[in-house]
């Protein structure tokens, strides 16, 4: 399973020793060194990662005095963990608990190792990582390639390898390695680096890269079939907000595709648009719809951040989703585009009212098939179309089935007409099976 090189452990090497050099050579030198041979072959993610993570709902609230219930503490992951079983979401597939930033203390300890906030871990990772496993799951944690995280706790940069080491030892399951605290330079180098000392330590991690989504924000087209080689998944745009407009700011960058990300998907490999918001407070009932759909379509990791103590139902019921999931799992692993775009002159004559159709294809020859509304005004929008215009080939149609009511949407020849009625920032979301 694991491909080493001492090449690359030359690199790590040259990594401290240069450390006094300025980024771009040492960039230029390690690079040098690192066009060995080497890839993650860690047999993770084979279909996109699901699960739950801190972030986006609980944020870094560290003050476990005055808000215990919300704080980043081992008693919210551990929480989180029995309602992923009692509930029901282990049992369809959500097995990561994932923390996220501030878990750490602010300095490592004596041997230069990274420990968790003695207050609110004070039993420590590993024993988190005991009690996420003895309920049938997995532990995932967050770290930076930089000098610090983003919420400024200590980063790895120079201690890759004693990190990689600490978390396998600890029996982490997932690493999110975000970019704060670093340069564009360095990123190219690092991330591979922290590939090579995880693959080292015999555990398989998957391994989360936030690389593409800081050369994204340096306007540049990240170099994905580089960051394919050694990422699991990678976040490849802005950080999720509980709000409509980062949704379809989200799907919008999904849609548009730029440096063709959509086909770097693959077992093994997904693009992250970031956390599922569906539970939390910003979207409505079919805007909620919306997001796990088109999460569904593009491939994306499912990755809860809500609280699952409080969810509603109907909230629960759009996750729990069966036939939403299996979309998502799809075993080929290709990610879905957006393949019809419309301005439509809805019930109030905005020009805005953008319609969508995104499709993915699926094992057996089926499809999946989201039509979205962004219209703001006014009641469903009609628009008409037909399955061969979307580019669906079966020459005998398909047979269609509602996703989220799970009833039979009707039979359709390639040319028949499609009359499609998604409610205003909703979705039609259907699976299409061969005739
Ligand atoms: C960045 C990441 C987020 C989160 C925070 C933590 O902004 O993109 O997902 O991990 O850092 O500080």
């Amino acid at each position: 399973m694991l491909r080493f090189s001492n090449a690359l452990e030359a690199v790590h090497k040259s990594w401290l020793s240069f450390q006094t050099m300025t980024t771009k050579m040492m960039s230029l030198v390690l690079l040098v060194l690192i066009g060995v041979t080497h890839s993650l072959d860690n047999g993770l993610a084979r279909t996109p990662p699901m699960g739950w993570m801190s972030w986006q709902r609980f944020r870094c609230n560290i003050d476990c005095k005055d808000d215990k219930y919300n704080c980043i503490s081992e008693d919210l992951y551990m929480e989180m963990a029995d309602h992923l079983v009692s509930d029901g979401y282990r049992d369809l597939g959500y097995e990561y608990v994932n923390i996220d930033d501030c878990w750490a203390a602010k300095q490592r300890d004596s041997d230069g190792k990274l420990r968790a906030d003695p207050e609110r871990f004070p039993s420590g990772i590993k024993k988190l990582a005991d009690y996420v496993h003895s309920k049938g799951l997995k532990l995932g944690i967050y770290g930076d390639f930089g000098t610090l995280t983003c919420g400024g706790y200590p980063g790895s940069k120079f201690y890759e390898e004693l990190d990689a080491q600490t978390f396998a030892d600890w029996g982490v399951d997932s690493l999110k390695l975000d970019g704060c605290y670093s340069t564009i330079d360095d990123y190219a180098i690092g991330y591979p680096l922290m590939e090579f000392w995880l693959n080292k330590t015999g555990r398989p991690i998957l391994y989360s890269c936030s690389w593409p989504a800081y050369v994204v924000f340096s306007h540049k087209i990240p170099d994905y079939a580089a960051i394919a080689k050694s990422c699991n998944i990678w976040r490849n745009y802005g950080d999720i907000q509980d709000s409509w407009g980062s949704v379809t700011d989200i799907i919008r960058f999904y849609g548009n595709d730029s440096g063709n990300f959509s086909s770097f998907a693959g077992p093994g490999n997904f693009n992250d648009p970031d956390m599922i918001i569906v539970g939390d407070y910003g979207l409505s009932f079919d805007q909620q719809q919306v997001q796990m759909a088109l999460w569904a379509i593009m491939a994306s990791p499912l990755l809860m951040s809500n609280d699952l103590r409080i969810i509603r139902a109907e909230s629960k019921a759009i996750l729990q989703n069966k036939m939403a999931i299996s979309i998502n799992q799809d075993p080929l692993g290709i990610q879905g585009k957006r393949v019809y775009m419309v301005k439509t002159y809805g019930p109030n004559l905005r020009k805005n009212n953008k319609f969508e159709i995104w499709t993915r294809p699926l094992k057996d020859s089926r499809f999946a098939i989201a039509a979205v509304y962004y219209g703001t005004g006014g009641g469903p929008t009609r628009q008409m179309t037909s399955l061969g215009k979307i580019g669906l080939t079966n020459q005998n149609g398909y047979t269609l089935t509602d996703v989220f009511t799970g009833q039979p949407a009707g039979k359709y020849s390639l040319n028949t007409t499609l009359t499609l009625r998604p409610n205003p920032s909703g979705v039609l979301f259907f699976l299409a099976v061969p005739q």
